[in-house]
């Protein structure tokens, strides 16, 4: 039996088809459909968007628009992988974490503790889909940067955020393979990205990869119609003490993963391989502020989320049978 992978592209024939025709064309390197997605995604009256090899690379470009450089510090949620930190890195600034809230997600208050005279940013991760609270967020000074790499959802509101960033890596909502994007309402932002990237500060997204994801955006409003009634389904079938901690936290109209929560409970279960034919894995792989060697004590409620936060399976790929073997999985998870 094939285990049931944690995440698959949703790829149908209609893709095939425009990555054919794509090729047909032998318009394979950035070009007109690179241009058409930037514009797709950029937001409702934004302008274009910024297309990337990654949404690490969107995040660098979205960074360095807004100035950041040496000797400059950025707030990020400690709860993320450490792509988010090293994109901060690789412009010669400090990532500097902050702990989360029982949602996962990082609120005002962890994030103002960590603010200096040297914040010269604040990234906003709505891991798992979830929604960050933008507005406030924005209100605390610096620019926030959303970073949407797990949320897609296009022609979101801006909520006083700088720029949002996405990924379009295989395992996302919308795949292009590899891929990014950076989205902004501000023009001088995207064009300093947009002048950085074609600089080599990052790297372009091909014609090749555009073509899946245009095909994939035209389909979209239904692969975020099957995550959320893949969601409800799941949500009526566990017991109801694992998934209070998701039913509570702002869920927005993306539902990329779907987290489980009970004390010590991914430190209880395999989520390496799979159990009895399930992926499950991780709610992230490791903690940014233990990788940057920092000690637990100022981030409890991140160190809590590591330890009892399981995500199982939920892509819109997923077959009746295949959501069947989930739901018998985690009914049996302790
Ligand atoms: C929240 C978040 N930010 C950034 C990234 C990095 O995106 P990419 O792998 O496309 O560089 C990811 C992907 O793993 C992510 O989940």
């Amino acid at each position: 039996m094939t285990p049931v992978p944690h995440s698959r592209p949703w790829v149908t024939a209609e893709d095939r088809a425009a990555v054919d025709a794509a090729l047909l064309s032998g318009a394979l390197a950035t070009g007109e459909r690179v241009a058409r997605f930037e514009a797709a995604l950029g937001g409702i009256g934004a302008p274009p968007g910024v297309a990337t090899d990654g949404g690490t690379a969107a995040l660098r470009l979205a960074l360095h628009a807004l100035g950041v450089g040496p000797g400059d510090e950025v707030v990020l949620p400690t709860y993320v992988c450490f792509s988010v930190a090293s994109a901060v890195q690789s412009l010669g600034a400090r990532p500097v974490p902050a702990d989360v809230g029982e949602d996962w997600l990082m609120g005002p208050a962890e994030a103002a503790a960590r603010l200096t005279p040297r914040t010269r940013a604040v990234v906003a991760v709505d891991v798992f889909g979830l929604r960050s609270p933008v507005e406030a967020l924005a209100a605390l000074g610096p620019p926030v940067i959303v970073d949407a790499c797990q949320a897609l959802v296009p022609g979101a509101p801006w909520a006083g955020a700088a720029a949002r960033v996405y990924s379009f890596h295989a395992t996302k909502c919308l795949t292009t393979g590899e891929g990014g994007l950076v989205a902004s309402p501000d023009a001088g932002l995207l064009d300093r990205a947009r002048a950085a990237r074609d600089a080599g500060k990052g790297g372009r997204l091909s014609d090749l990869a555009a073509a899946l994801g245009l095909s994939q955006l035209g389909r979209y409003p239904d692969f975020l119609a099957r995550r959320r009634a893949l969601a409800e389904r799941l949500l009526v079938a566990m017991p109801a003490a694992l998934t209070a901690r998701f039913v509570a936290a702002p869920r927005g109209e993306c539902v990329f993963r779907f987290p489980l929560s009970a004390p010590g409970l991914a430190a209880r279960t395999p989520v390496r391989g799979d159990l009895h034919g399930v992926c499950l894995r991780p709610g992230v792989d490791a903690l940014v502020h233990r990788a940057l060697g920092l000690p637990d004590v100022a981030f409890p409620r991140a160190c809590a989320r590591f330890a009892d936060t399981v995500s199982v399976p939920l892509h819109p790929s997923l077959s009746d049978d295949e959501l069947d073997r989930v739901i018998e999985v985690a009914r049996a998870l302790r």
